[in-house]
């Protein structure tokens, strides 16, 4: 791959192959919303009936649109707002749809920036992880390292200016071979060690129990809000509806065939975050610990199974050190959007680009970071400030985004050109996925962020 480079600045390129960008896709979508918030949302909102309707959710909406905003970015070949703008001339419609670009924007600021203070915490966690931490501390131990660092905004604050330093500067000289060469090894090795983690977690843990809550739905447990999260993680997860995937496929070359390709990254995506949940649970159960234990399931029930496995030290800190890897790869498209956007708009260098978007995001990450540590009592109409703060722009700005892109590669663009686009050989493939752009996606967004309202 090592003619394989993105544009920093001047002419654009392309990703030098289809693996290539599989896996800086892959990197994109799998994350800390596979292994961190996955288990989490399903422990709060009843297991089962959580991940069937979120698999249900990301496999009619969410890969439907992030087809759309796939082939929008790369027919628009720019930033999201210029693409979008570029496209809705191109097919005699109002520019106004720029804004899908800026309010993409917005959401993935406001992502970002509790992205970095939670990959932060990873960071501290690897800390601890080397310091031999979780193989000489017994379970009521482990649990208290969670209280610590939550409970002092400091550690918070340091690492997550760490993160953004980490994310920004190599958002600021491109892309580059290190982290397309990085992914390729990265990725399977997480995959590898989850899987370890999996079998140790059916040796030590309550396997059945886990099998069990994880995929038996039971309707009683359904609840409006619980559909709500579900559909905001099938988006978050897919890294679908603000610009990212835009982005990315904004560096695709024309010869990839976008519906194999999206369909290949969704099963990874997939798959890591069932492994996670395979790997959490056991151990929830096993250790008699409440499936509902909020942003910290991961942090405190992992070191757990580390603890009692051979190895601890090593695997403890393999686990973390790919965690923030897969953080860090997520968190570079969330960046290159608002450093594109910045860079091209306002003619600035990338770097100066990256200096303003970091200290955007580390300043409201400052928000986040209080809002999980000091100010984790204040609430607002009943909402947890924190809930508030990851669950707007995953819950209801990424759907929303997903909605526009559904309905304008849909209903705006001219159909020539996205067939043109999506060339598929299945012409069933192809109508599938146009009735589901058109009908199913806008009508279930719809009805699924309204539903609350109503109850
Ligand atoms: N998909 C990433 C994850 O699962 C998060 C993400 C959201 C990335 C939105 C880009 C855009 O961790």
């Amino acid at each position: 791959m090592s003619e394989n480079h993105l544009s920093q600045g001047g002419n654009r390129s392309v990703w030098s192959s289809r693996l290539a960008f599989i896996l800086v896709s892959a990197g994109a979508a799998i994350g800390l919303g596979n292994i961190w918030r996955f288990p989490y949302m399903a422990g709060e909102n009843g297991g089962g009936v959580f991940v069937l309707t979120y698999m249900f959710f990301l496999i009619i909406i969410g890969i439907p649109a992030m087809i759309a905003e796939l082939l929008i970015g790369r027919r628009g070949r720019k930033n999201p707002v210029d693409a979008m703008k570029q496209l809705a001339h191109e097919s005699n419609r109002s520019g106004k749809w720029a804004g899908v670009g800026w309010l993409g924007a917005l959401t993935l600021l406001m992502v970002l920036s509790f992205y970095s203070v939670v990959s932060g915490v990873s960071i501290a966690y690897l800390g601890y992880a080397i310091q031999g931490a979780f193989s000489t501390a017994d379970t009521q131990a482990i649990l208290s390292i969670w209280d610590t660092v939550m409970g002092r905004p400091e550690i918070l604050i340091g690492w997550h200016s760490v993160f953004m330093i980490m994310t920004m500067a190599i958002v600021g000289f491109g892309v580059n071979q290190g982290i397309e060469t990085s992914s390729r090894w990265m990725m399977p090795s997480l995959f590898v060690v989850l899987i370890v983690l999996v079998v140790y977690a059916a040796i030590i843990g309550n396997f059945k129990e886990a099998v069990h809550f994880l995929f038996s739905f039971r309707v009683q447990d359904f609840t409006a809000m619980g559909a709500v999260d579900a559909l905001g993680q099938a988006f978050f997860t897919l890294a679908t509806g603000a610009g990212a995937i835009l982005i990315y496929g904004s560096y695709l070359s024309k010869k990839t065939n976008i519906l194999n390709t999206v369909f290949i990254i969704s099963v990874l995506d997939l798959m890591v975050a069932l492994l996670s949940g395979l790997a959490i649970f056991p151990i929830v159960f096993a250790n008699d610990l409440s499936p509902d234990g909020g942003p910290g399931l991961m942090f405190k029930v992992l070191p757990i199974a580390f603890s009692k496995m051979p190895g601890t030290n090593i695997i403890s800190c393999l686990f973390f050190l790919l965690l923030i890897f897969a953080a860090w790869t997520s968190s570079l498209s969330m960046g290159e959007p608002l450093v594109s956007l910045l860079h091209e708009k306002k003619k600035i260098s990338r770097i100066r680009a990256s200096i303003y978007v970091g200290l955007a995001a580390w300043g409201l990450g400052l928000v986040c970071a209080l809002a999980f540590s000091s100010w984790s009592n204040f609430t607002f109409w009943g909402w947890h400030l924190d809930d508030i703060l990851i669950g707007f722009p995953t819950n209801i700005l990424l759907p929303i985004g997903a909605l526009l892109f559904c309905v304008f590669a849909g209903w705006m663009m001219q159909e020539k050109f996205v067939a043109e686009e999506l060339n598929s050989r299945y012409a069933i493939l192809y109508l599938a996925w146009r009735f589901a752009v058109r009908y199913l996606c806008p009508i279930a967004i719809l009805i699924v962020l309204l539903a609350p309202l109503f109850k």
